[in-house]
């Protein structure tokens, strides 16, 4: 009965965990979200490194038997510190199942990546599918704005579709073929962003294809649950309980999100 444990900066991990629970529903999960410390998207690599590691420990200790870094920021910059020490526990995350299904559709492809400044900065979408698919072009706009219009709600605002506007403007002129989603926020303006690109761009949702990875890895380990072993179980966890804390948790979960624990490292 272990649990996958999801881990993100702070509650837009959520995204990740609707996607499990929709394509994995037999697993149990526990969410750790570092809501005190939220948002690591324009931290240092020192500083989100070092908060990585607790969080991995502290899930390391409820006993998991996969981690999911749902954090587009801590995938870009931490994913070696929690690989390093989670030993021989799989690792998945965000990146590595968006880049994957950025370059799946074939060769030659042009691709735009949006994140927050610390993603884009480290270049690690680009670097990761240009390991898979040497001819592959990437077009990357950080989307610093993006994070708070979203947490605020304004996902059909005037102000968030002029703002999407102006950040897709330079990537859009490359004439990408698809756009990257590579921040735990961004799920919840597809239908915004889809408008905003028109319809022949394919938007790469990271919390859906992280779902599918994470799927084919569980088998492959031969980790998943089968029918019949009682049903899952959701734990979630946040370092501070904010202010509406709960209505924004649950538009990211698309349901109740029920009791949510405070940490105690
Ligand atoms: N979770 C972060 C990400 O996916 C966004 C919020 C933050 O900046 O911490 O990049």
């Amino acid at each position: 009965m272990r649990p996958i444990g999801v881990f993100d900066s702070g509650i837009g991990g959520l995204t990740v965990v609707r996607a499990l629970m929709e394509r994995l529903p037999l697993e149990s999960i526990v969410y750790f979200g570092d809501t005190a410390r939220v948002p690591y998207g324009v931290k240092s690599v020192a500083t989100i490194e070092q908060f990585t590691a607790q969080i991995t420990d502290y899930l390391l200790r409820c006993d998991v038997k996969m981690l999911i870094i749902a954090c587009n920021t801590m995938a870009a910059v931490a994913a070696d510190v929690v690989h390093r020490l989670a030993r021989d526990i799989p690792v998945l995350d965000v990146i590595e199942a968006g880049a994957r299904a950025a370059v799946s559709f074939g060769g030659g492809r042009r691709v735009g990546v949006i994140g927050t400044p610390t993603t884009i900065n480290s270049n690690a979408y680009a670097r990761r599918m240009h390991e898979l698919d040497p001819s592959v072009r990437v077009y990357s706009q950080a989307c610093p704005l993006f994070v708070p219009l979203v947490e605020e709600g304004w996902l059909d605002h005037q102000v968030t579709r002029l703002t999407a506007q102006e950040y897709l403007r330079p990537v859009l002129a490359e004439e990408v073929d698809s756009l990257v989603l590579g921040c735990t926020h961004y799920p919840l303006l597809k239908p915004l962003l889809r408008e905003v690109a028109g319809p022949a761009v394919r938007l790469i949702d990271s919390a859906v294809t992280t779902a599918e990875l994470a799927a084919q890895r569980l088998q492959e380990a031969g980790l998943a649950r089968a029918n019949g072993e009682g049903a899952a179980d959701y734990r979630f966890v946040v370092s501070d309980v904010p202010l509406r804390f709960q209505t924004i948790g649950e538009r990211f979960l698309g349901r109740s999100l029920g009791q949510v624990e405070k940490v105690d490292w």
